[in-house]
């Protein structure tokens, strides 16, 4: 399973990529109003320049910022020549629930890399494999897709549980179509316990926000632990 980092922030990126713990990143447009991109697409550009060389060749994913096809088409083509590793993250529908599907289609037949993002359901996220398989299937470049479920909000309405049959069963459908070059990930991590469960999800990424990695490695009793042993290091020291 791979980790990627769900943050624009460049400090956070160097720090887990010194962890041995980045495989990659993923951003959205309210993560990079959080962390505070502004000068609007020169903004992120030059955000998603600095990240995307810093994780090279690992994927970065950047979000476009409109729901209209054709002006999916333009955005995703322009953030596609920015980098060799950006992947292009457009939404499953668009607000209305009408389908982004023939944008995900024609973007990845051009050989550009796709993050099909905002998924809640297993019909969703099969429907998107299949736009992207299809694709594939015209496209002389064969580079990886993502498909982007996202378990934290579909627990807030149905449970963690129910997040993680979603992931299971669309990760059984892939293997069982055999389905190449797509993978899942798993978006809206808020907690160590969902990194838990859904590591064990079959999903082939997590993406997991900074604070919830750190959270990751805390226990009271290692810290107990440690100061233990650093204690007894001493007086053992001193005895020598
Ligand atoms: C990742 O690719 C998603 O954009 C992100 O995990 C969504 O998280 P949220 O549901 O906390 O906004």
């Amino acid at each position: 399973m791979k980790i990627f980092i769900d943050s624009a922030e460049v400090g956070e990126v160097e720090k887990y990529i010194s962890w041995g713990l980045c495989d990659g990143v993923t951003t959205n447009p309210s993560i990079c109003l959080k962390s505070g991109v502004k000068g609007g697409e020169e903004g992120i550009k030059k955000r998603a320049l600095e990240i995307a060389a810093l994780i090279a060749p690992r994927p970065l994913s950047v979000e476009v910022t409109t729901d209209k096809i054709d002006e999916i088409l333009v955005e995703a083509r322009k953030y596609n020549a920015w980098a060799e590793n950006i992947s292009v993250k457009v939404t499953i529908t668009d607000r209305n629930g009408s389908s982004l599907l023939p944008a995900i289609y024609q973007l990845v037949s051009e050989g550009i890399s796709v993050n099909v993002t905002a998924m809640m359901t297993f019909n969703q996220a099969i429907l998107a494999a299949k736009a992207i398989n299809a694709g594939l299937s015209k496209s002389q470049v064969k580079k990886t897709h993502f498909i982007s479920i996202f378990a934290g909000r579909i627990s807030e309405e149905h449970g963690v549980e129910q997040a993680q049959k979603v992931l299971k069963e669309v990760r059984q459908w892939l293997d069982f179509h055999n389905y190449k070059n797509i993978e899942i990930i798993v978006g809206s991590v808020r907690s160590p316990e969902n990194v838990d469960l859904w590591s064990k999800s079959g999903a082939h990424i997590l993406t997991i926000p900074p604070e919830v990695i750190a959270k990751c490695l805390l226990s009271a009793r290692t810290k107990e632990t440690v100061v233990q042993f650093l204690d007894d290091a001493n007086k053992a020291l001193q005895q020598l």
